[in-house]
């Protein structure tokens, strides 16, 4: 059984801008097998990817959404160094529980530069995952609302995603509404 999120979020600041970081606590909220309440208090860290985050899970993370073999840590540097040149234009969101060191939450978002719109821009995000253990405590909504505000703070019009009916109540408790249909053609 969780608890809810303890106390107002604490340090909340430049949220949707490059630097963008907070921090706020959570009390989890469980009893053991004879009622007596064992709560738990975490502190988490919402950010964006840092270099060092490989050592804290975030691939292992990764894997429990999708295909994501080992990386080495040279074919890691190097897609965080590519993706970091790209700066506002890729961010990658991570929630990190600073109790134990562990990032427990990912998503990403490109944006996308168009000539429609008045050379409008779109905001895509891709691969949202919570770790099992720390699904139910509002962090996959966090994650969404970092992406998001990110979007908007960089002049996006809109930001869109695809996802499974599983997910669709999830994104709608986000703030998303369906609109069309998915297609993809995939290469392997
Ligand atoms: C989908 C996922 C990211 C949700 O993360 P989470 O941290 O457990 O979600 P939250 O705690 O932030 O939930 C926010 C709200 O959505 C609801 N919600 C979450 N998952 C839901 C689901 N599958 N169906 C219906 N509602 C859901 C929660 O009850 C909560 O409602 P509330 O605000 O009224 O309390 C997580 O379950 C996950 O990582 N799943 C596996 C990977 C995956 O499918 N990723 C999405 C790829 S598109």
């Amino acid at each position: 059984m969780f608890g809810k999120q303890s106390g107002a979020e604490a340090v909340k600041s430049q949220r949707g801008r490059s630097n963008a970081v907070y921090f706020f606590p959570y009390e989890k909220i469980m009893t053991n097998w004879t009622g007596v309440p064992l709560n738990e208090a975490h502190n988490f860290q919402v950010r964006k990817l840092e270099i060092s985050d490989k050592s804290k899970g975030f691939v292992e993370l990764l894997q429990q959404l999708t295909v994501c073999d080992a990386i080495s840590d040279e074919n890691f540097e190097a897609r965080f160094q590519e993706l970091r040149s790209l700066g506002d234009d890729h961010v990658i969101c991570v929630i990190e529980d600073t109790t134990c060191g562990k990032i427990i939450a990912t998503g990403s978002v490109f944006i996308e530069k168009k000539f429609v719109r008045n050379c409008g821009k779109a905001g895509h995000i891709e691969d949202v995952v919570v770790d099992r253990d720390s699904r139910g405590m509002q962090l996959g909504k966090k994650v969404l609302s970092f992406l998001a505000d990110h979007a908007q703070s960089v002049g996006c019009y809109k930001v869109i995603l695809d996802c499974s009916n599983e997910n669709k109540a999830f994104y709608e408790k986000c703030g998303f509404k369906q609109k069309e249909i998915q297609m993809v053609k995939y290469f392997i």
